[in-house]
């Protein structure tokens, strides 16, 4: 049994790991901030990670075997107006958790992200150089190159996915989902590409690479491309919803604050090889999404805090 110390407990991420995984095959402890978690099964504790000293005392408290660092400010256009508050979360502090990990013989496993590219040609594989476009990508890359600065036995995983989430805000296939069922407009952006994974898949997959020990880069996303007006539309599709709802948008016509990367698919061969298989499908990953709302999972983990 693996003891994964999960920050960004009550994240998207962090949330779907610790209750898939803690009791199961492995053990878990959250770390959470500003929405302490009640009602769940794992341990959890309660920190605000950016404070001296406290990833260096959590680490000596729980002993863990593997630290998943999903605490981020994974909001971009926040990020964009709050730079120096966004650096400290997504670059320092990935690096003093990875300094800290390495110091107490720790793996490390940090999620990173896939806006780390400019998005002219995608397809990206884990040797193209990054460009990041936004505060939130540069602050991501830079939390990237500081774990792997002070680490380089830590794994780097570079993520796009989708959940359900406490807040019911932090993915945008819940966006698709609440809003088409509440028979609103929305836009879906024809102009931006990308792998979306769903969450239970990623975790699954965050396992199988701790178990292998991978090292170093892996681009972690979903197994096939496509626009968010697409995924809009199969979002609908499989819901059950009028996917008419759905306009077909540009995402310079958005509104958002920080800049887009159009074309953010990556190439996932380097971990197909290190797995020896294929990533799930994601057609399969959709289903259990929706298999999740039919069975009350949306409202019951936003009543864990
Ligand atoms: N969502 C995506 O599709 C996506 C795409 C690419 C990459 N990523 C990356 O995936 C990771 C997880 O993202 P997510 O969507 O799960 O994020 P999220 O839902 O926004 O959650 C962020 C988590 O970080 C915690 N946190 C933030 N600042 C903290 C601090 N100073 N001390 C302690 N905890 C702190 C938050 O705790 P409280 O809420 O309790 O304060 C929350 O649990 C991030 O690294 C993100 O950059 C996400």
């Amino acid at each position: 049994m693996t003891h994964f110390l999960v920050t960004g407990a009550s994240g998207l991420l962090g949330l779907n790991f610790s209750l898939a995984v803690d009791g199961k095959k492995h053990q878990v402890t959250g770390v959470d901030n500003r929405n302490p978690l009640r009602w769940i099964n794992f341990k959890t504790l309660q920190a605000n990670l950016i404070k001296p000293d406290v990833v260096e005392r959590i680490i000596q408290e729980v002993k863990p075997d593997v630290i998943l660092h999903c605490a981020a400010n994974a909001n971009v256009d926040d990020c964009e107006t709050r730079p120096e508050d966004a650096e400290k979360v997504n670059g320092v502090l990935s690096g003093e958790i990875a300094t800290a990990a390495k110091r107490y013989d720790v793996k490390m496993i940090h999620i990173s992200t896939d806006a780390v590219f400019n998005g002219v040609t995608g397809n990206y594989t884990e040797t193209d150089t990054p460009e990041p476009l936004s505060v939130y990508a540069k602050t991501k890359l830079h939390g990237e190159q500081a774990v792997l600065e002070a680490n380089p036995n830590a794994l780097v995983a570079r993520v796009n996915f989708y959940g359900w989430s406490i807040t019911g805000t932090r993915s945008l296939a819940e966006w698709f989902a609440y809003n088409l069922a509440e028979g609103k407009r929305v836009k879906g952006f024809t102009d931006i590409l990308f792998c979306p994974m769903m969450v239970l898949d990623l975790v699954d997959t965050l396992i199988e690479a701790a178990e292998k020990d991978l090292k170093g880069i892996y681009h972690c996303v979903g197994a096939e491309a496509m626009s968010k007006y697409e995924f809009g539309v199969a979002i609908a599709t499989q819901f059950g919803f009028d996917a008419n709802l759905i306009d077909p948008a540009s995402v310079h016509d958005g509104g958002l604050t920080a800049s887009r990367s159009p074309n953010l698919t990556l190439s996932t061969e380097k971990l197909k090889t290190a797995l020896g298989h294929p990533l799930p499908a994601f057609k399969d990953g959709l289903k259990k999404f929706h298999d999740q709302y039919r069975h009350g999972f949306p409202e019951m983990i936003k009543s864990l805090v």
